[in-house]
């Protein structure tokens, strides 16, 4: 079996978290129940790239379990669990000398580089077969095919137009190289596919925007607006794992500290809520009137960076947006201000302009936690390089928060593999009915009484005793 980890001998101690976390995951254990019988993958040959964490390794074997063929790669070069890698490249039945897992192309701390080799690896099978489905989180493995199936075509790698981080600018010299070298079929990789599932915001922005200017090749489920992902991951797992990064980084006291929130999206309001709950004093930046006004009303001060810059202790971008902290802002920081990124990609915080800085030094305080001393004296404490902190100073969201988000992502890529004729190219969220389940398979584990309607009432209110309760247009 091919795969690549840091340390294959981790695998025990993986397996021994995998087991734990699988109690916490109650909603893949019955997906294993329900569908581990019927097999509805078998046959599908997915490729994921989505951080490799203990929570992804429990999804990893549940689709396993369901029949399909899987081959996984990180979807951040800092987000790897190297113990969760090795644990699944093993397998429940292999051995760290006869591993017989799941093909695993992760580990904490690639290069960009060996990032990109990676997210290739997923797409072919040692014996010539490619992926047959994708599962994808913040669309690079998608957006990868899509350039190949361009630079097949043009026979020059693409720049792509929406460059929106520094991995994406190695994109241009690993097709090439996969083009004049490896001689990849990427029209064919393409034809292979038969859709795509997004995890989260930024992904799925990508899909939109690709569909918009017709550019999308494949169906995709978006699993992010599912209600069971968005506004639980992004709200509750951030509330969680973002205190968490910021912990482990640097154990400063956050209580009375003024921190500052760059966003008010699902991340955002469960990133203000965990820093209120330390006792910092939360301030929040918007664009958009509705969420400032909500922010407001949640009881935050609403403002600018620029005139919150003065006080800020602590800076966190939740956006999905790119230059949201410019290098002149973090040049008039106070002194060992923390800056830390929770959206998707590298680009919030404006590190090129950082490091390009005139006179700046850096100086490595641990693995990603950087200390940039500008000429005059003053410094920043910069998180994972400005990647995603929750993930790369600390381990990520919580299995049973990400059980939620991994079912849907179970029943996406069911749905669409195997009910593809329902699904022309296109973007979809998943029925209201599955979101409902979803929910439903989470309320045991928390000891939820649920009250039922009575026929009566589901009559008045006009909806079904089982559900769906809600109209579409309902936004929780
Ligand atoms: P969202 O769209 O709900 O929220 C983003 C908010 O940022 C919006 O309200 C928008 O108006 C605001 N915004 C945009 N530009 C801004 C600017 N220049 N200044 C201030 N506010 C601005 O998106 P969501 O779901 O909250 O996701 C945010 C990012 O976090 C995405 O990149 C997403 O992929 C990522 N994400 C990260 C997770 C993690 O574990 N680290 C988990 C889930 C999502």
């Amino acid at each position: 079996m091919d795969y690549k980890v840091a340390d294959i001998n981790l695998a025990d101690f993986g397996r021994t978290e995998i087991q734990l976390a699988e109690h916490e995951m109650p909603g893949l254990m019955a997906m294993r129940e329900r569908y581990g019988d019927s097999k509805p993958l078998a046959g599908a040959k997915i490729a994921g790239s989505l951080h490799m964490t203990i929570q992804t390794a429990v999804l990893i074997e549940t689709l396993v379990a369901l029949g399909a063929e899987v081959r996984w790669a990180s979807c951040n070069i800092f987000s790897t669990q190297d113990h969760a890698a090795a644990a699944v490249a093993v397998g429940p039945e292999g051995t760290v000398d006869a591993p017989a897992g799941v093909p695993v192309f992760a580990w904490k701390g690639e290069t960009l580089e060996e990032y990109w080799w990676c997210t290739q690896q997923i797409l072919r099978w040692p014996d010539g077969a490619f992926a047959n489905m994708i599962l994808d989180d913040g669309g690079d493995a998608t957006l990868l095919v899509h350039l190949g199936v361009e630079a097949e075509k043009t026979g020059i790698a693409p720049v792509p137009a929406t460059a929106t981080s520094t991995e994406q600018r190695i994109i241009f010299e690993v097709l090439q190289q996969s083009l004049t070298e490896s001689g990849d079929r990427w029209t064919q990789i393409a034809g292979e596919i038969k859709g795509v599932t997004e995890e989260t915001t930024t992904g799925v922005h990508r899909l939109y925007e690709m569909m918009k200017e017709g550019s999308l090749l494949f169906p995709a489920i978006n699993v992010n607006d599912s209600v069971t992902k968005s506004k639980f991951d992004n709200k509750y797992g951030c509330r969680h794992s973002l205190i968490d990064g910021i912990n482990r980084a640097t154990d400063v006291l956050i209580g009375g500290k003024v921190a500052v929130v760059c966003g008010y999206g699902d991340v955002g309001k469960g990133c203000a809520e965990s820093l209120r709950g330390q006792g910092a004093r939360v301030v929040v930046t918007e664009i958009d009137p509705i969420c400032a006004l909500q922010a407001a009303m949640d009881g935050y001060q609403v403002s600018t960076l620029e005139s919150i810059l003065p006080q800020a202790d602590i800076i966190i971008t939740a956006t999905g947006n790119k230059n949201v902290v410019t290098a002149d802002q973090m040049s008039r920081m106070k002194h060992n201000a923390i800056i830390g990124n929770i959206g998707h990609f590298d680009n919030e915080i404006d590190m090129a302009g950082l490091e390009a800085w005139d006179g700046v030094t850096r100086k490595n305080v641990k693995p990603q936690v950087d200390l940039f001393t500008f000429p005059a004296g003053n410094a920043v404490i910069i998180l994972s390089e400005g990647r995603l902190m929750n993930l790369g100073n600390a381990t990520g969201h919580p299995s049973f928060v990400m059980s939620n988000s991994f079912t849907n992502q179970v029943l996406a890529q069911i749905e669409l593999y195997t009910k593809l004729e329902d699904y022309p190219v296109g973007v979809y969220v998943l029925p209201k009915h599955l979101d409902e389940e979803v929910a439903r398979l989470h309320l045991g584990a928390l000891g939820v009484e649920l009250t039922e309607l009575s026929e009566e009432q589901a009559d008045y209110l006009g909806v079904s005793v089982a559900g769906p309760y809600k109209p579409e247009q309902y936004r929780y």
